[in-house]
């Protein structure tokens, strides 16, 4: 194919790389004033295969440099997810006088096992450890993605791991010897699919100084909300060897409901001033990842988001919000606010790198759905909005663009969301090839690809079956 490939789809402030295939993100460390991406990719195709870690690094989370490829295949077989941390204490011997950053991986095979690399020069070149793999295969098919982090109260890295449909545990004093601690989950959450890219941390509660959970964060194919790929969570406790969920077993919460989310894993390394926990997660689903009609690249980040806890009438929930980094890459806004209704008049804006904000009365509304269409050109249309009656925040995506991509796509997610003050509140990210929404305090997430023709770049609300007051729209121009 000689074409120039699909830059209209190329989004502004989305990782992508600049070609072939790419998926999950990797190595998520922040060293030295860099916050380092690593991720899954195939340097010599479109495909997924040859599986390695590319790399590129940020200052601020919206500009992004591509650096060489950092890990490649070896004798071990190919290289999986994993995690990187900063090794301040030189626990490992690895290094001399400076710290470094190790980056914990799985190497796939015959069989898949754990191994370390690092990095003495600001992850620009790696080392791979001679005495790889640090955790041999027990005797299990899928085994892999380590997520590794310093635990105080115990002075020892813990490491979380993908083991069938389940999340084991381990300890190590230097990153090097590994002991098994427990594992978790076979009683517990959606088990539709395997298990896959663990990440465990601590999480502050909002508003509740000195209050804090564990979160366990799972990813699961397929088996997701949406269908395909999705990622739950448990609320709990960590005491150093074993993870206990507050919730019931049965009860399963889902990280995001849109389709295109999987995969995500925290930075490591963010220093305490900051004491942000932030992460981003692969926006695809392995039900039609290798049908993703960009190039020359195949596979986009979503935008890095700021993680807490927050007290709901329904209970503890994740909530996410996108860095507070991107509002730097804002244009002056345009804004408005009206009555909107079926049939009637409504203003219209240009657009397809936007932040919009929306806040839709619901109080008094008389339309049975509300919400903006986004990427139209008055044929192809992505809809976002708030079901009345279903009283569910949705994203459309039946006649978006291009959806061939496969049957599963052209589809319509939502998430159940009652608005304690009668106010359905919306940031809605788009970028060329994607929506994000964030619905009221970030605890209702929907994160979609839309492949629209170029032309579908109009943006205006809407209201179905009678009126509703969109009390205030806010929208800026994103420009990196
Ligand atoms: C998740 C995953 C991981 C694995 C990697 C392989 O998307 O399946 O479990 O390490 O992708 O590329």
């Amino acid at each position: 194919d000689s074409s120039a490939g699909t830059p209209y789809w190329r989004p502004t402030v989305h990782f992508t790389p600049e070609r072939n295939w790419m998926n999950d993100p990797n190595g998520m460390v922040h060293f030295q004033g860099e916050y380092h991406l690593f991720f899954q990719h195939n340097p010599h195709g479109d495909q997924w295969g040859n599986m390695s870690w590319g790399h590129a690094v940020s200052h601020d989370l919206v500009h992004w440099t591509e650096l060489p490829v950092a890990l490649s295949p070896d004798e071990l077989g190919a290289i999986f997810s994993g995690s990187a941390v900063v090794d301040h204490d030189n626990t490992s011997g690895l290094f001399d006088a400076e710290p470094g950053i190790v980056a914990i991986y799985t190497n796939a095979g015959q069989t898949q096992q754990q191994s370390i690399a690092y990095s003495t020069d600001r992850g620009r070149t790696w080392t791979k450890y001679a005495g790889n793999p640090v955790i041999e295969n027990p005797g299990v098919a899928d085994f892999r993605d380590p997520k590794v982090f310093w635990h105080d109260e115990t002075e020892r890295w813990i490491m979380s791991l993908a083991e069938g449909d389940r999340i084991s545990f381990y300890a190590s004093p230097d990153l090097l010897n590994w002991e098994r601690l427990s594992e978790f989950g076979s009683d517990q959450g959606a088990h539709g699919g395997v298990w896959e890219c663990p990440d465990l941390f601590r999480l502050p509660v909002e508003g509740q100084p000195g209050r804090s959970k564990w979160v366990l964060i799972v990813s699961i194919n397929p088996g997701g909300p949406a269908g395909g790929s999705g990622m739950q969570y448990f609320v709990g406790e960590f005491d150093g060897t074993r993870f206990r969920n507050d919730g019931s077993p049965g009860e399963v919460r889902w990280v995001d409901q849109g389709a295109d989310f999987y995969a995500a894993v925290t930075w490591a390394g963010i220093p305490e001033s900051d004491g942000r926990r932030l992460w981003l997660g692969w926006m695809s689903n392995w039900t039609y990842a290798s049908e993703i009609p960009t190039s020359p690249w195949r596979g986009s980040m979503s935008v890095p988001r700021e993680l807490s806890l927050i007290e709901t009438g329904a209970g503890l929930r994740v909530a996410q919000r996108p860095v507070a980094e991107l509002e730097r890459v804002r244009r002056r806004p345009r804004r408005w606010s009206g009555a909107v209704s079926d049939g009637g008049a409504a203003p219209e804006f240009r657009g397809s790198e936007l932040d919009m904000t929306t806040e839709f009365r619901l109080t008094g509304a008389s339309a049975t759905s509300f919400g903006l269409e986004v990427f139209t050109d008055g044929e192809q249309v992505t809809r976002i909005g708030y079901d009345v009656t279903a009283r569910q925040v949705f994203v459309e995506r039946t006649e978006s663009g291009d959806t061939t991509v496969s049957d599963a796509f052209p589809a319509r997610h939502a998430a159940e969301h009652v608005p304690d003050d009668g106010v359905v509140r919306l940031r809605i990210l788009m970028d060329r090839c994607c929506v994000e929404v964030f619905g009221d305090r970030g605890q209702v997430v929907l994160t979609d690809l839309v492949f629209p023709a170029p032309k579908g770049n109009r943006v205006r609300p809407f209201a179905d079956g009678g009126r509703v007051h969109l009390d205030s729209w806010e929208i800026y121009e994103l420009n990196a």
